[in-house]
């Protein structure tokens, strides 16, 4: 087996050498569009439902939809804590040589707010709900984070809301295809892209980064 530490090690040691892996690695491609499929159904879902609930005074399937959300919520902290931990042993492919230094850190500034708030913006969901008091979506008994306060639930919802709208002007930022204010979204507009599933970025230097 492959130690893939050692190797993307040797890539960094290796800086302006021609190495194999240059793009990202398959794990974190497939981590990335988990990502986005579950984060670009949960975002309107909580809106959506949201809206539903206070319409219908909470008729079904408002409950649903928000069980729904809650298990969908969970699963995208898993996968956020997952993906960072992939990220942070094989690091990435070197940014492209072509960006000018601001792009590069406005693109790396964009990419650590997303890996925050897809951290952040579920922990508060089950913070709050924590504090609504048991918290059994679908039946499913799960763990609390505190104990039941009305009045902090509400202040937490307050906060879930605005960050969960941070990140959508954040992913905005990220894949916005006329804006060249992110690395990621120029890249997004080349028909090069190195993030595609199963994609590589050809031209991409030869080294990664952490
Ligand atoms: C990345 C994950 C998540 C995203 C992007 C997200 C996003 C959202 C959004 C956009 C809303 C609607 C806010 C509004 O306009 O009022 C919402 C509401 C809500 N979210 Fe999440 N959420 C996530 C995770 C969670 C988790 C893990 C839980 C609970 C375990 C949760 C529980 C709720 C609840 C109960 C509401 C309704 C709050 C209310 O009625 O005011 N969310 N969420
Ligand atoms: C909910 C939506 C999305 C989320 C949460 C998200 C999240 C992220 C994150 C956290 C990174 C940084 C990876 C790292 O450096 O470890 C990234 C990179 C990237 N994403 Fe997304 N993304 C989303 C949507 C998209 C879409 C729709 C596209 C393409 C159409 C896209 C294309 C890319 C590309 C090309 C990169 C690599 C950029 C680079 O090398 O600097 N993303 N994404």
């Amino acid at each position: 087996m492959v130690d893939m530490k050692a190797k993307v090690m040797g890539d960094r040691t290796a800086r302006g050498e021609a190495v194999e892996d240059a793009t990202y690695t398959l794990a974190q491609r497939r981590f990335h569009w988990w990502t986005v499929l579950l984060v670009a159904t949960q975002v309107p879902l909580g809106l959506f439902m949201v809206r539903y609930g206070a319409a219908t005074d909470f008729a079904e399937p408002t409950g649903k939809l928000y069980d729904t959300h809650k298990l969908m919520g969970l699963a995208i902290l898993l996968l956020a804590l997952a993906r960072l931990a992939c990220r942070l042993a094989q690091g990435v492919p070197a940014d492209e040589p072509t960006l000018e230094p601001w792009q590069k850190v406005t693109s790396h500034i964009t990419h650590w707010a997303i890996y925050a708030l897809i951290i952040v913006v579920p922990l508060i969901g089950w913070l709050a709900i924590s504090y609504y008091g048991p918290f059994e979506p679908f039946g499913i008994k799960l763990p609390v984070l505190a104990s039941q306060d009305d009045a902090r639930a509400t202040q937490a919802f307050y906060w879930h809301k605005l960050a969960a709208y941070a990140l959508i002007v954040v992913v905005g930022m990220h894949v916005a295809p006329l804006s060249s204010t992110t690395q990621s979204a120029g890249t997004v507009c080349c028909a090069a892209c190195g993030y595609a599933p199963g994609g590589s970025r050809e031209d991409s230097p030869p080294q990664r980064r952490p």
